[in-house]
């Protein structure tokens, strides 16, 4: 059915010139491909603030050709801030290295990590800013992309009332509901963190607001009956996957990488190519503030 009121972007048009690097949009609104960096190394004072720049603008930045060490990509991380360990290494389900997440897909999966709508780790109280992506081996028959969804403009596209209605409301945050209830982990002593965030929080940088639940991890909101709470979430999930325009999609080569914005997006992986598979690692940097609303 099309919508009866077509609402659009409040954003100018995002910045495609820069002097250091190329860039290829992939959508209007969310994520562009950079070529003509070398991220094996340090980058110049003008290149870190061109891509500063690009990533504020684009969310989602796809970099070709990176045949990158571990060391390398951690180095890239943390020219972001500190690195982050993934609730999973507590319980020995993700590799030896706490600052590395391996993503990797073989016919012997029971499932593939991210195969839903989510934001990384939400149930930390203060969840990682960014992460970065980089996969070696991609599907020989292909498939394997990512999507990504722009959640300002998730924001943006909602009426006003349901604007007003959500602001001021918080949300819980669950690691039990993926690393538990999907990837069947059993829980560290105490459980796995589990948190409230506001349900539309202010990016610290851009200070765009930003849609903050996620079906990942995002169990209830706060002061509605579970009944309301429910269908409010539903209704809010809805919007994030029935909305094309607020996507992009990224399609991975041998020697992508691909940084996006923790802040201001959701991602999830697409398991379309079994029984091939798919091999790959992830850093992510954690924020310094919790998400925020006004
Ligand atoms: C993830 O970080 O959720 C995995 C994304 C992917 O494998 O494409």
């Amino acid at each position: 059915m099309l919508a009866e009121t077509q609402k659009h972007s409040e954003h100018p048009l995002k910045r495609v010139e820069y002097s250091t690097f190329e860039l290829t949009r992939l959508t209007p609104h969310i994520g562009a491909e950079i070529r003509g960096l070398d991220l094996s190394k340090a980058l110049s004072a003008e290149e870190s603030r061109e891509l500063d720049a690009a990533f504020q603008d684009w969310m989602v930045l796809v970099f070709r050709d990176q045949a990158i060490s571990r060391d390398e990509h951690k180095a890239f991380g943390r020219s972001f801030g500190r690195l982050h360990s993934h609730p999973m290494h507590k319980v020995g389900m993700r590799g030896e290295d706490p600052e590395i997440l391996p993503v990797i897909t073989t016919p012997d999966s029971a499932y593939t990590a991210g195969d839903g709508w989510h934001t990384d780790v939400t149930c930390d109280a203060i969840p990682p800013k960014c992460s970065i992506l980089r996969i070696h081996e991609t599907p020989g028959g292909g498939g394997g992309d990512t999507l990504f969804a722009n959640m300002v403009l998730a924001y943006e596209l909602l009426s006003d009332p349901m604007k007003e209605f959500l602001s001021g409301l918080s949300a819980v945050h669950d690691g039990a509901l993926p690393y538990v209830g999907a990837y069947k982990a059993k829980a560290p002593e105490g459980g796995f963190a589990k948190t409230e965030h506001p349900v539309v929080t202010v990016h610290p940088e851009s200070g765009a607001r930003v849609l903050y639940v996620n079906s990942g991890f995002t169990t209830h909101i706060k002061g509605l009956t579970s009944q309301e709470s429910r269908r409010v979430l539903d209704l809010l999930f809805d919007h994030v996957a029935t909305t094309p325009r607020l996507h992009c999609r990224v399609q991975w080569e041998p020697d992508t990488m691909t940084l996006w914005d923790n802040r201001c997006t959701q991602h999830h992986a697409v398991w379309d190519y079994y029984p091939e598979c798919r091999r790959g690692e992830r850093v992510s940097v954690l924020d310094t503030v919790a998400p925020a609303c006004l």
